[in-house]
């Protein structure tokens, strides 16, 4: 099977008192074995509520309200808890955007990283020992043996990160999630880190799925890329189309908002309004109320689901062909 997950229909509610308003509004999406895959949109659009509902790991009063999680054909959201639990801590793995708040302030980085080995393997100290200081090598740690003893607070925000792929990559899982994990560090660090993750999944063929808001940094790392709005998936494909011949309206307003990124000549633009709030979301096309080629269809219809003539590239919009140049004729080219 080419995919090792597979999200269908996938709705979650936020719980307000005796109201529950949908945050995520039944997405469908892939991740293939091997791939880089991204998710971009701007903040408060559900990037993180969506992979900690897949995994099972949203706080109190968030929760999946329909839909189904394939995992190698399994799916998470029926699964019992202890199956769940197990495939959390073996075959998906998840880095967030602070390591601060995932370590322990109280151990050094040795023993937390080799924590797992020494709970769910027979292995002796000094074998964990070693494996613990390949795998900090492994994630390009200048000194091994110093940061094994040092505590987290000694470490800069750039090793932490580091450490916690060697932490994420001990069980060598099948899926690494990332959310945001290079957006709290400078640019030079960041690109150390990306280059790390796209090391981590050439070498051992791990999936990713790498969550930013700047599509800048998904550019350069990612084989796909999922464009979420407001609780919606706006527009997918691969990273080339989605770049180059963007087919929604709020692809192409990202793009115009990245310097490096806008076609020479155009002016550097940002979308206007901003993401409506969970509360606040009326329009059958979310975007629709910030959109600059909106039409009457788009507050009265649910936009259609359309493939465009790429493949794998799909955009949901009333207005996807004409914002994307269509191919004249509607021919589907070479
Ligand atoms: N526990 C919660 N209680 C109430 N609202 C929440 C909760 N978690 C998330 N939300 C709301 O759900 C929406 C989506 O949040 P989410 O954190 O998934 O966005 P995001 O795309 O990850 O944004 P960012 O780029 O800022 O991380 C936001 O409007 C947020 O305010
Ligand atoms: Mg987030």
């Amino acid at each position: 099977m080419n995919n090792i997950l597979e999200v269908r229909g996938l709705s979650v509610g936020i719980r307000d008192g005796k109201k529950t308003y949908g945050v995520v509004d039944s997405i469908d999406f892939e991740v293939r074995r091997g791939e880089i895959l991204g998710i971009v949109g701007e903040s408060g659009c559900g990037k993180t509520v969506t992979v900690l509902s897949i995994l099972g790991l949203t706080g109190e009063g968030v929760n999946p309200t329909g839909g189904q999680v394939f995992f190698e054909g399994r799916d998470l959201l029926a699964m019992r808890e202890e199956e769940k639990q197990k495939i959390l801590g073996d075959e998906i793995s998840i880095i967030y955007q602070e390591p601060m708040s995932s370590l322990n302030p109280l151990l050094k980085i040795g023993r937390q990283v080799g924590e797992p080995l020494r709970i769910h393997t027979k292995k002796t100290d000094e074998e964990i020992r070693a494996q613990v200081l390949r795998l900090l090598a492994d994630v390009d740690l200048k000194n091994p043996e110093k940061v094994y003893d040092s505590y987290p607070h000694e470490l800069s925000g750039g090793m932490r990160q580091r450490v916690m792929l060697a932490m994420a990559g001990i069980s060598a899982p099948k899926i690494l999630v990332c959310d945001e994990p290079t957006t709290a560090l400078d640019v030079t660090t960041q690109a150390e880190v990306l280059e790390l993750i796209r090391k981590w999944n050439r070498q051992f063929g791990t999936s990713v799925i790498f969550i930013s808001h700047d599509l800048a940094v998904i550019n350069k790392l990612c084989d796909r890329v999922i464009v979420m709005y407001a609780g919606k998936i706006a527009e997918c494909g691969k990273t080339e189309t989605i770049i180059g011949r963007p087919g929604h309206p709020y692809t192409q307003g990202l793009i115009a908002s990245i310097p490096t990124m806008r076609q020479k000549g155009q002016p550097l633009s940002c979308i206007p309004g901003r993401v409506p709030s969970v509360t606040d979301r009326k329009d059958p096309c979310p975007f629709a109320p910030r959109c600059g080629i909106c039409t009457e269809e788009c507050r009265q219809q649910v936009p259609p689901h359309i493939m465009m003539p790429e493949e794998g590239h799909e955009v949901y919009c009333h207005h996807a062909l004409r914002g994307a140049d269509p191919v004249p004729g509607g021919e589907q080219g070479a």
